[in-house]
């Protein structure tokens, strides 16, 4: 869907899940796919911005486009540099990256190995740095769009983050329903911003999605 919706405008989008270290050979992960972030950095690009694609872990291919930019990310700190980093020089932050929530407190120098006395291991684990709580902190003219993945009271959750994180629009999906959410190629989400009436659309395709939020994104920067 080519149009220029965002044209001269510089999106930065995160994608895909992180994976926390524990050791050399062993991580944390999450089922994110990337799609949804992915479909985005597309439909950003064809409505004419300039994007930054923040890829983690993903397991579809890549977009080539000659107006994204990859650049990839392991974990929540490298993630949270590299999105402070670029935040200054953008109009509009999507953050559609599953976040690790908790990282281990310590990562191993090497490989842990099984204790034939012991049938337990205990990992310890501590808060990652909130990302957008962060870019939020440095935010001016700044669009800044989060998205919630929620398996319980959707509606209060996401309402909260809107403030929680200083963000100007919540995408909230519930990741509970089969067929939607993550891996799919579907979604269905509603849409939160501040004064306004959750927004619910209706089931479609990422790609699709993609370039409805675009279209709401635009609208937004226009006000
Ligand atoms: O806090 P929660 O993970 O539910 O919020 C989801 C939103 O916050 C997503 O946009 C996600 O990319 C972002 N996030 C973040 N930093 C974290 C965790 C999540 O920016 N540490």
């Amino acid at each position: 869907q080519k149009n220029d919706l965002l044209s001269g405008k510089r999106v930065l989008i995160s994608a895909g899940g992180t994976r926390e270290r524990i050791d050399p050979v062993r991580f944390i992960g999450n089922r994110s796919s990337g799609k949804m972030g992915i479909a985005l950095a597309v439909a950003a690009a064809s409505a004419g911005a300039e994007v930054t694609l923040v890829v983690g872990q993903i397991s579809v291919e890549l977009p080539v486009h000659p107006q994204i930019k990859i650049i990839k990310i392991e974990s929540t700190n490298e993630l949270l540099n590299t999105v402070m980093t670029e935040f200054t020089q953008t109009d509009i932050l999507i953050m559609a990256a599953a976040v690790a929530d908790f990282e281990p407190e310590m990562i191993a120098d090497q490989k842990i190995k099984k204790a034939a006395d012991n049938d337990e291991f205990v990992l310890k684990l501590k808060k990652t740095p909130d990302i957008l709580k962060s870019v939020g902190a440095i935010k001016k003219h700044q669009l800044i769009i989060g998205f919630a993945a929620e398996t319980q009271e959707l509606n209060k959750n996401a309402q909260a983050k809107l403030v929680s994180k200083h963000a100007d629009m919540i995408i909230a999906n519930n990741v509970v329903t089969d067929g939607i959410g993550f891996e799919s190629n579907d979604n269905q989400v509603t849409i939160f911003e501040s004064q306004q009436d959750p927004k619910p659309l209706t089931k479609m395709s990422k790609m699709q999605l993609a370039n409805q939020l675009v279209e709401l994104i635009a609208k937004k920067l226009g006000d």
